[in-house]
């Protein structure tokens, strides 16, 4: 058996265009519809719901809870703020205080507001500094409630998926462009950063911690050999460590969250940048178990990627970490298998202070629509209707005694 320590956080997370439904002033709102995609609609109602989402959460065990907080809805048209949507996650805070529950408050989460997107979006030269009166404006109001924020969501699955490979809005497909708004988004992580901190200061409010979710894979060679080597150690620098690293050569991180999922298998055709960075093996050889979506399940991956981010000497957060799956046995060998990769690591002094599973609610999954099943809880798309999981019972009791069979 294990014992994870007293003090250890147990929650999900979301994000608030997955869940909270009607989210007009966002850009992936008319996107959807003009890609002819599954489109968000109400999602899980969850900007209604939140109560009784909370009490479901809070059954479950869980002390802490991680939610973004959708920029379109507070800037709903440049430079003018609604106290309406502000008044919102205020309410959702104290919803989250008075259950005891810990919120992670996400700040940038895929989404931008519609005007934002219309001026060129993160291209912007001026999108950082709309980014920092936005961040201004949540967190002098929320302070006081919050004591871990996220400032950006997977800085490079964002930029990859929008800009690279052009399959999400804005829908570019240009390296130069791409790094340009990596350029933007370190950017305002840093400021962001400082800028959160002053106001801590001002308000004489015990220092925040302030971090990014990374994305992170387990980058796997195939075959030992020299190439797949040279590549998947290229890889993991360049796709799992390169901004954690510059945002520490500024100081900028209290802690780490990361995001995990999955491994890719690394077979790498010939020496050439374009191979080095993308070929994986097609072949399937070293075969493990795949979610819904066809991700490899690889729990080993994360105790891995843990070991690598010890050198950085500070607190680490799984900020999410789930499976797509119609079989909720499958969710919970999951979750079993990676709570056992997170122990694993801590046994060799990494020092990890939380896990969020991925997701509280099924939800929207971006452009693949609402088939994807992530949720501790059912949601009944037709009547909204929430299901507990035999999964989340489950969850449940580690979350309740920190003991794991
Ligand atoms: C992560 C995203 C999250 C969700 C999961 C499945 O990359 O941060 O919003 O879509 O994947």
């Amino acid at each position: 058996m294990i014992q994870f320590p007293k003090k250890f956080l147990w929650g999900a997370a979301t994000a608030a265009y997955q869940v909270e439904g009607g989210n007009v002033g966002s850009d992936w709102w008319p996107w959807e519809k003009s890609a002819g995609n599954e489109c968000s609609g109400p999602a899980c109602r969850h900007y209604e719901m939140y109560d009784q989402d909370f009490d479901l959460a809070q059954g479950l065990g869980h002390n802490v809870h991680r939610f973004s907080i959708e920029w379109g809805r507070i800037e709903p048209e440049e430079g003018k703020f609604s106290r309406e949507a502000l008044n919102h996650y205020l309410a959702v805070l104290l919803a989250l205080k008075a259950r005891h529950i810990e919120p992670v408050v996400t700040l940038h989460h895929f989404t931008n507001p519609v005007w934002f997107a219309k001026l060129g979006g993160w291209e912007h030269p001026r999108a950082v500094r709309y980014f920092l009166r936005y961040t201004e404006f949540v967190v002098r109001a929320l302070a006081q409630y919050v004591r871990i924020w996220i400032t950006i969501n997977e800085p490079t699955i964002y930029i990859s998926h929008a800009y690279l490979f052009g399959i999400w809005p804005p829908q570019v497909k240009s390296l130069w462009r791409m790094l340009r708004v990596e350029r933007r988004m370190v950017s305002a992580h840093l400021r962001a950063y400082r800028l959160i901190h002053k106001i801590y200061r001002q308000e004489s409010l015990s220092g925040p911690r302030v971090s990014i979710a990374q994305h992170m894979m387990a980058l796997v060679p195939c075959t030992p050999s020299l190439k797949n080597r040279f590549a998947a150690s290229l890889r993991h620098k360049l796709f799992n460590e390169r901004l954690l690293s510059i945002f520490l050569r500024h100081k900028a991180l209290d802690f780490i969250g990361v995001n995990y999922y999955s491994r890719q298998l690394v077979d790498v055709q010939k020496w050439g940048l374009r191979n080095l960075l993308s070929d994986t093996c097609k072949a399937g050889h070293h075969p493990v178990k795949k979610n819904s979506l066809g991700w490899d399940i690889y729990p080993e991956g994360l105790s891995q990627l843990l070991l690598k981010l010890k050198k950085y000497d500070l607190p680490l957060m799984i900020t999410e970490n789930g499976i797509c799956t119609s079989d909720d046995a499958e969710r919970w060998e999951f979750i079993s298998a990676h709570l056992k990769s997170v122990y694993g690591a801590m046994e060799r002094g990494v020092p990890v202070m939380g896990y969020l599973y991925w997701s509280l609610l099924d939800n929207f999954e971006w452009d693949k629509g609402f088939g994807p099943r992530f949720g501790l809880i059912d949601v009944d798309y037709a009547t909204f209707k929430r299901t507990v999981r035999q999964s989340a019972l489950k969850f449940s009791q580690v979350a309740k005694t920190g003991a794991l069979e």
